[in-house]
């Protein structure tokens, strides 16, 4: 959830910290701090709010950015406490100074022990409490790696830690148990920390992803890894990044949400080939990976995310059900865990997460797992979390997606099911041969009908435009809008749902999304002129019924945005704004028109919070991989 970077070299650490930070701010930005080395002292700067807050602070002392070789630094995002400078991390006691992310559950217990013992904690958080533990274990005449691992066996909870003492100046020991923690050899001497891959790419594709229970040290000429418990050397494999510094910038996008969405044909595209054996003459054939013979056997499936990976599964189910058969129910991850789930012998779950690193989708799979219920993922992120606590992970290739709401990797997470229901389809023969061949072509053919539908000046965009245009800025037309409801049948029912949480997550505004047969039994009953709902109607076989639907919002006065076909002449009329889907999307099978919706409502979103001025990429309040439970 909060963002840590850790330096030790030649280079200027708050440059190399500030940078790094940067480009973590995405995991959580409610305070930052950073903690320099300054001959034999340590000079702390830290502050509410963003990161930019923090820049100021330190370059208000030249020394800081001149002579500073070492340093510790962090975003946070809430947890225990405030966001306040006073809770803000790095946090110090006495010589220890230090950077958590995660959580230390037994907390309480530790902090009446520590106040028990003459300490006064000075924030509200349970990382500063870590810092009494090793303070004291260097008392007792243990070195700083020691006193870490140390005070490590007295709390309890996943989390990784980045520590420095003023009496070992130089030393940086960072320990991973739970929460990631990647590292590297800086090329020019020296060595990196850092919560994800991506800060480190400027530096060095290089990096070792640590491993729960591995403490890393390094000084500018030295970096080791040993065991948490045992203190033995242990050896990591270097991975090699395949994600350039180029994809983690804007690209001269105005946010990397829009640069995301403009992503997805080709985050499709690699998708595909990521996943498919294209030199198999069947359609739907997965290249071979250890997955894919669990999903084979499957009988039943599970599925289990939070957020729009929950909407994502969602959408799985309708095809995997229709297409191949099987059984599948969908979960919210935090709710399964805690539900004592009947789970029939032959059930594979599928836990997706485009992090990786969702804390409750990986504790429900831990937990399964040692049922010996076969897990799989889906992810986005090669090496993250979920490959330690599932069988095996199909992986997505959308690339770094940094805007905190998901765009591109919620459509190659809704490719990655599909594909699971065309290959299961086969494998049970549930469709023909030629019914396989023709979606497959349809498939295929997705990116283009994404790519037709953002193309400058389609169709779709102008209309997007003007509806966000007129509902925000005019308030002729409207005396005010104080809701929208998004709903849509069948395949459009999920993506419904999501376009109400895009709306909520970065413009802020009160958004639902309901199966459009549901309305009549309860939320009609908000609709008048201030309501705005956004119909998700495209040509499929829900099209007459959703258009009903749309008759009764209308006569509840509700202003209505259309989303359909661009020839549905009989409901655009209906409609008091009207959104034309791509004409690509004609050609695919009515069942894959979500990846022609998804786009529309991901800009419609976009569009209102630009026009009313939050920060698309980071909205208050979220953060991009929710590491807590
Ligand atoms: C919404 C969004 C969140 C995530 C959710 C799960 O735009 O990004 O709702 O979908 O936090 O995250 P992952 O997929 O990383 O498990």
């Amino acid at each position: 959830m909060c963002g840590i970077m850790g330096y030790v070299g030649s280079r200027s650490a708050p440059k190399v910290l500030l940078d790094g930070l940067r480009r973590l701010e995405y995991r959580g930005y409610d305070s930052a701090g950073i903690a320099l080395l300054l001959g034999q002292t340590i000079d702390i700067q830290k502050s509410e709010g963003r990161l930019d807050n923090v820049e100021k602070l330190v370059q208000s002392d030249p020394r800081r950015l001149e002579n500073a070789t070492c340093g510790i630094g962090h975003t946070r995002w809430a947890t225990h406490g405030k966001p306040t400078t006073q809770n803000a991390h790095p946090h110090q006691t006495g010589h220890i100074v230090l950077v958590h992310n995660g959580i230390i559950e037994n907390y309480i217990e530790i902090k009446k022990g520590v106040m028990a013992r003459g300490h006064i904690p000075r924030s509200e958080t349970d990382s500063e409490l870590f810092g009494f533990l090793v303070l004291e274990a260097m008392e007792e005449g243990l070195s700083l790696e020691r006193a870490v691992r140390e005070s490590f066996s007295k709390i309890r909870g996943q989390c990784s830690m980045v520590v420095m003492s003023e009496r070992e100046p130089g030393v940086v020991v960072g320990v991973r148990n739970g929460s990631p923690l990647v590292i590297a050899t800086d090329p020019l001497g020296g060595a990196l920390f850092a919560s994800d891959s991506q800060p480190l790419l400027q530096f060095t594709r290089d990096v070792i992803f640590l491993e729960h229970g591995d403490v890393a040290i390094a000084t500018a000429h030295d970096l080791k890894i040993i065991d948490l418990k045992t203190g033995a050397l242990v050896s990591r494999e270097t991975t090699h990044l395949e994600w350039s510094v180029e994809q983690i910038d804007k690209a001269g996008f105005a946010h990397y949400m829009l640069k995301e969405i403009y992503e997805q044909p080709g985050a499709l595209v690699d998708t595909l080939n990521g996943l498919l054996d294209r030199t198999g003459s069947e359609p739907f054939t997965l290249a071979e990976q250890p997955g894919v013979e669990v999903l084979r056997n499957a009988k039943e499936l599970v599925l289990l995310a939070c957020g729009t990976s929950w909407h994502a599964a969602l959408l799985g189910k309708y095809w995997l059900e229709s297409w191949a058969k099987i059984p599948v129910s969908v979960d919210l991850a935090s709710e399964f865990r805690y539900r004592n789930p009947v789970i029939r012998p032959g059930t594979v779950v599928v836990g997706i997460s485009q992090s990786g690193e969702t804390a409750d989708t990986l504790a429900v799979l831990r937990e399964l797992r040692a049922r010996k219920i076969p897990c799989l993922g889906i992810s986005n992120v090669r090496r993250s979390s979920i490959s330690r606590d599932a069988d095996a992970v199909f992986y997505t290739s959308a690339g770094p997606e940094i805007g905190v709401a998901a765009t591109k990797t919620f459509v190659s997470q809704l490719l990655t099911l599909l594909l699971f229901a065309g290959f299961l389809s086969r494998e049970r023969k549930t469709l023909s041969v030629s019914e396989l061949s023709r979606l497959f072509e349809d498939v295929v053919r997705l990116p283009h009908v994404i790519s037709d539908g953002l193309e400058q000046n389609s169709e779709m965009i102008k209309a997007i435009d003007a509806t966000v245009n007129s509902l925000t800025l005019s308030s002729k037309v409207f005396a005010g809008v104080k809701g929208f409801f998004f709903m849509g049948r069948g395949h459009s029912f999920p993506i419904a749902l999501e376009g109400a949480l895009k709306l909520k997550e970065i413009a802020y505004d009160h958004a639902e999304g309901y199966a459009a047969g549901e309305l009549k039994h309860g939320p009609i009953a908000m609709l008048d002129p201030e309501m705005v709902v956004v119909v998700l109607a495209p040509k499929d076989s829900w099209r007459e019924k959703t258009g009903s639907n749309l008759e009764e919002v209308k006569a509840r006065g509700a202003k209505v945005v259309g989303v359909g076909d661009a020839e549905d002449h009989q409901l655009s009329q209906l409609c008091d704004y009207w959104i034309p889907l791509p004409l690509e999307s004609r050609k695919i099978d009515p069942d894959l028109l979500p990846f022609a919706l998804s786009p529309v409502v991901q800009l419609l979103s976009y569009r209102r919070a630009v026009l009313k001025g939050t920060d698309v990429d980071k909205p208050r309040n979220l953060a991009k991989s929710v590491t807590v439970e």
